[in-house]
């Protein structure tokens, strides 16, 4: 299933933007509900933080996947989208007032808690309003992830989660709140992650905190696992759907759920990554003294990874196949950090050539910023073009 661009079309629109082909995210997404299916009690959230463009989010929803939000706007936003409160689950450091009382008065699924004064607040607020919040515990399971340091999560060091020597006390706390009923564990070690290893030592630490907590007589119901699959970058035409199947199939085999437990999962990058594209026009090819610049108009403002992150995404010339060449592909914004990447094999640029920078459809659009006083990208579907 390899991306094919509408070049004709794509000619004629005012770049840069998104492009996004929905036949690979649905094919994605029936994937994942395939592999879920085949354990019953399984359930996927979509971790609305990698893309929250409307179109997406209805392809999404058509899928019945649940949700992951980390603030009160991304929950606005998935409600106008049609998604039902029961499937929401929400996260942060740092929820303010407005976002709980938010999520209480829409009687969402799960607050995940990341402290002990998060859990206080949401106890008075829900006193207050005279309701009831569900919560699972965040908890810090200083386990490693083989990834990029910015994306790690579950490390002690990071400022998420609770430590896991004080659950049993955050717990027990909980027990004495009248507006809080406890119901679970949720953890996330980071994102991009390729080696299943570190999947199996979360469920491994997940063990050990179960039988733990299961000989102080505590029963757990929730167990969420939180995201994390990483894609190929690479090579985004060769493997344009994770390997969802060794994915689910490594929590079966390693994590020892209990009887009547769901198993709660918050993909983000790995359900739409793939699918998306930045697509730039080339406006000068510059001759260096040693090099050669195709200077893009899309920058870090409409994609920020490579710079934050120096992460890879393969670039294509979608408009020439004119023989190879070497370019440096950089963009207009006044900071040297704006560069895409060096040294790119493209076939021969000039000015007026469309680039596809591809793997673009998580943490690209929006993660994009107004820097420079430029304008937001637009994104666009194939089922639009
Ligand atoms: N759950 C929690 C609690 C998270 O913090 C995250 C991502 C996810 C789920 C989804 O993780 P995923 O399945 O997408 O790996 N901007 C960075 C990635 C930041 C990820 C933050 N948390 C990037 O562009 O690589």
């Amino acid at each position: 299933m390899r991306t094919t661009f509408p070049v004709e079309k794509m000619k004629g629109m005012q770049t840069p933007f998104y492009y996004y082909d929905t036949d690979l995210l649905r094919s994605t997404l029936d994937a994942v509900n395939a592999e879920t299916a085949k354990y019953g009690n399984y359930f996927v959230h979509y971790a609305v933080k990698a893309n929250a463009n409307k179109k997406i989010l209805a392809v999404i929803n058509e899928k019945g996947m649940g949700i992951d939000c980390v603030s009160g706007w991304e929950m606005e936003a998935v409600l106008d989208a049609g998604f039902p409160a029961s499937k929401i689950v929400f996260a942060g450091v740092g929820k303010s007032d407005w976002e709980i009382n938010l999520g209480l008065d829409k009687g969402i699924c799960c607050f995940n808690v990341e402290s002990i004064p998060e859990l206080e607040i949401i106890n008075e607020l829900a006193a207050a309003k005279g309701k009831v919040a569900t919560v699972c515990f965040r908890i810090n399971p200083n386990v490693g992830a083989h990834t990029h340091a910015n994306i790690t999560t579950g490390l002690a060091e990071n400022k998420f989660g609770i430590a896991m020597e004080d659950m049993e006390r955050v717990i027990a706390l909980a027990g004495t709140m009248k507006n809080i009923c406890f119901k679970g564990l949720h953890f996330h070690i980071g994102s991009q992650i390729l080696e299943m290893d570190d999947f199996v030592a979360l469920c491994e630490r997940i063990n050990e905190l179960q039988d733990k907590l299961e000989q102080s007589g505590i029963h757990i119901e929730i167990i969420n696992v939180g995201g994390g699959l990483g894609i190929d970058y690479d090579n985004p035409n060769e493997h344009p759907v994770p390997d969802f199947e060794s994915y689910f199939a490594t929590y079966h085999r390693h994590l020892k759920l209990r009887e009547g437990q769901t198993l709660h999962f918050e993909l983000g990058r790995s359900l739409v990554a793939q699918c998306g594209s930045l697509i730039t026009k080339v406006l000068y090819v510059k001759q260096g003294s040693y090099k050669q610049f195709a200077i893009v108009d899309a920058g870090m403002t409409d994609l920020i990874r490579p710079a934050l992150y120096q992460a890879h995404h393969e670039i294509e010339n979608i408009t020439s196949d004119r023989g190879e060449e070497i370019y440096d592909v950089v963009g207009p914004i006044c900071e040297s950090s704006d560069v895409f990447d060096k040294g790119v094999k493209l076939n021969g640029v000039q000015r007026g050539d469309l680039l596809a920078l591809r793997s673009a459809g998580a943490y690209g659009e929006i993660m994009a910023s107004g820097y420079n006083c430029r304008p937001l990208p637009k994104g666009y579907v194939s089922d639009e073009l």
